[in-house]
């Protein structure tokens, strides 16, 4: 992807978050865009979306979208004691210390930030009733927990929790704080009591204050580095002094060494300073005895030997009398500033040391005026190609009866200082940047981490659904297993059903074919269902020719229709009848006298049966 499609990107993802802020108050304009925005797109590829403008209309039609989206940025992944040993740390030297430094009639104030479905505030519980027993915590302690997710907040409130949530606590603290409750368990009601639920933003609402501990774990660190700062300005504000913070594993406090000192740093304890940053340099005037007259050589000897001292000094100082002439030079001001002897008692302003490094007349007379010492740090001096540094302080000397008579000026060099405090200070910057890309990284990481540990929750969950659709199809197919073998005996008694059928058709068959007469059946729609043997060779027609055919249409040696009435009769009156002799030409042509016997046929839906058989009487008698 090109630059450009970046700068669109990225300016598309701001739109989104301007949006989501106007539409639903939720400012997400703070949080790191590298987790941000893989959330986000992590949710656009769930409902197959690609670019944020159309994310973007979608949010606008579905209020549906919106919870989901929620759900997908602010993890909510969290535990009972999550980081065992930060709260080992806690219960055996924290709680303790704090609870000591605070007057035993004294609420304690605690506050768990970003405290999601409950297990934090409610752990914070569990340790102050172990610390203090029971009565005495539901007496002082009070534990506000927030969140900016209604839902995690919903949760948290009810108490309730799954038995695998309970894990991380031992079998003793569990029966102590928890009662079965159906499949799940609850939390202790009147300790719940002491947890105050509450929906609060930490970027935009104001803190709870007064508070002995606030316990904000794994939330900082979704904020880019400038709400981070704001946020703990907030949490600074919200502590009483010398109280405590204690933060996730992966999260540290930047630049806030003033502020925050480190109580234990592997376990991200830090406790609110005391104190203020120092109070700024301020010195006095120097006075001085005047003359009082003549002294004696011993008088002489000792400013002789000021005088001495003065000008074997380590660092270049000069005079200058209220009269604005130059007094007094030192050795080292005279190698410095290449002043000489026979510049005492000339004119400060006429020196080059008045103006070069610094402007010295009009601080000189600010001194007086003020009567105090002034410094200017840090002067930048040039000697040749070097740049030298030194602090100047300019000191009014008064007389006993307070009036001014002089003013010091000396030039202490700094320049090595200066150096090493420029390296110092860019050392230090390095090293905050690389602190900062760690911190980063660090977050990162622990998103990272959350965001796993949420999709294995959800794989979890899949799985247990898979894992139940699974039982259902392996309780159907038992059921299909044992549908089929009721299928196969009833198969079974089919087969052996359908033999003995076969079995009882062949038998008819053969009896049917063993009657030298013919025998025809015929329906109730008198058309032929069987044509024996014997009526294929009276008549010389085939089975084959006649099945299914009108028996009254059939042309052969017999007139069917003198039977018409006889049929229609048996078929009425359910009754025998016959013989009948009718007068028939027999196959080959042989006019012969058949006797047609008719009886109502019981079976398939009725109908006749007519044996047919030739007449055994001579047509003569
Ligand atoms: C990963 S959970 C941490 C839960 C718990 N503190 C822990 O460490 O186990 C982060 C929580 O921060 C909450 N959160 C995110 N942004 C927030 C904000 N601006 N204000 C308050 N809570 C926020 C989320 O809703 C989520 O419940």
């Amino acid at each position: 992807m090109g630059a450009s499609q970046h700068a669109d990107t990225d300016e598309a993802l701001e739109a989104l978050l301007v949006f989501i802020r106007e539409a639903r108050g939720f400012d997400f304009t703070g949080y790191k865009r590298s987790t941000l925005s893989r959330r986000i797109n992590k949710r656009m590829t769930d409902v197959g979306i690609s670019s944020y403008a159309d994310y973007q209309d979608l949010l606008e039609t579905s209020a549906e979208e919106f919870g989901a989206l929620f759900n997908t940025i602010l993890i909510n992944v969290t535990s009972f004691f999550r980081d065992p040993d930060a709260w080992t740390l806690l219960q055996r030297e924290i709680i303790p210390e704090l609870i000591a430094d605070i007057a035993p009639e004294q609420e304690i104030r605690v506050w768990s930030a970003g405290c999601s479905s409950g297990e934090e505030p409610y752990s914070l519980a569990i340790m102050f009733a172990e610390a203090l027993g029971l009565d005495e915590c539901l007496r002082r302690v009070k534990i506000y927990a927030t969140d900016v997710d209604e839902e995690a907040l919903r949760e948290a409130r009810s108490g309730l929790y799954p038995v695998k949530a309970l894990e991380p606590i031992s079998l003793e603290l569990r029966q102590k704080y928890f009662e079965q409750n159906g499949a799940q368990f609850s939390f202790h009601t009147e300790l719940r009591r002491r947890v105050i639920f509450g929906r609060h933003d930490v970027t935009r609402d104001a803190p709870i204050s007064r508070l002995d501990l606030l316990v904000c774990r794994n939330t900082l660190m979704y904020f880019n580095v400038e709400a981070q700062t704001q946020i703990l300005d907030r949490f600074h504000f919200a502590l009483r002094k010398e109280a405590l913070l204690f933060l996730g594993k992966a999260e540290m406090l930047l630049n806030d060494a003033e502020r925050f000192e480190v109580t234990d740093m592997r376990q991200r304890i830090f406790r609110r300073s005391a104190g203020q940053a120092g109070t700024p340099y301020q010195a006095a005037p120097l006075k001085i005895r005047a003359s009082t007259g003549p002294e004696g050589s011993s008088v002489a000897r000792s400013r002789l030997l000021r005088d001495l001292a003065l000008d074997t000094g380590p660092t270049p100082s000069i005079t200058v009398d209220a009269e604005g002439s130059l007094v007094m030079v030192n050795n080292q001001a005279r190698i410095q500033f290449g002043l000489a002897t026979a510049d005492l008692g000339r004119p400060f302003q006429d020196l080059e040391i008045s103006y070069r490094p610094l402007e010295l007349r009009s601080l000189i007379d600010q001194a007086i005026a003020e009567r105090r010492t002034l410094r200017v740090n840090r002067v930048e001096r040039r000697v040749g190609e070097e740049v030298q540094y030194v602090d100047i302080l300019i000191q009014p000397l008064a007389g006993l009866n307070g009036v001014h008579v002089a003013t010091t000026i000396s030039f202490s060099d700094v320049t090595v200082v200066t150096r090493l405090k420029a390296e110092v200070k860019r050392v230090r910057e390095d090293l905050e940047t690389a602190y900062e890309e760690l911190q980063s990284t660090n977050e990162e990481l622990e998103t990272t981490n959350e965001e796993l540990q949420s999709s294995i929750e959800e794989l979890e969950t899949t799985n247990e659904e898979l894992q139940s659709t699974n039982e259902e199809l392996e309780t159907t197919n038992e059921e299909l297993q044992s549908g089929n073998e009721e299928l196969e005996t009833m198969n079974d008694e089919m087969r052996i059903r359908s033999e003995e059928l076969d079995e009882a058709t062949a038998f008819l068959e053969a009896v049917l074919t063993s009657i030298a007469a013919g025998v025809v059946v015929l329906d109730s729609d008198l058309k032929v269902r069987s044509w024996n043997r014997g009526a294929v060779d009276m008549w010389g027609l085939r089975a084959d020719e006649v099945i299914d055919q009108s028996f009254f249409g059939l042309d052969f040696g017999l007139p069917t229709e003198v039977l018409l009435p006889v049929v229609s009769e048996c078929l009425s009156s359910r009754q025998r009848s016959g013989p009948i002799g009718v007068e028939s030409m027999s196959r080959i042509g042989r006019p012969i006298t058949c006797d047609v016997f008719c009886s109502p046929f019981d079976g398939h839906h009725g109908g006749v049966v007519l044996m047919m058989e030739e007449s055994r009487t001579d047509p003569q008698d």
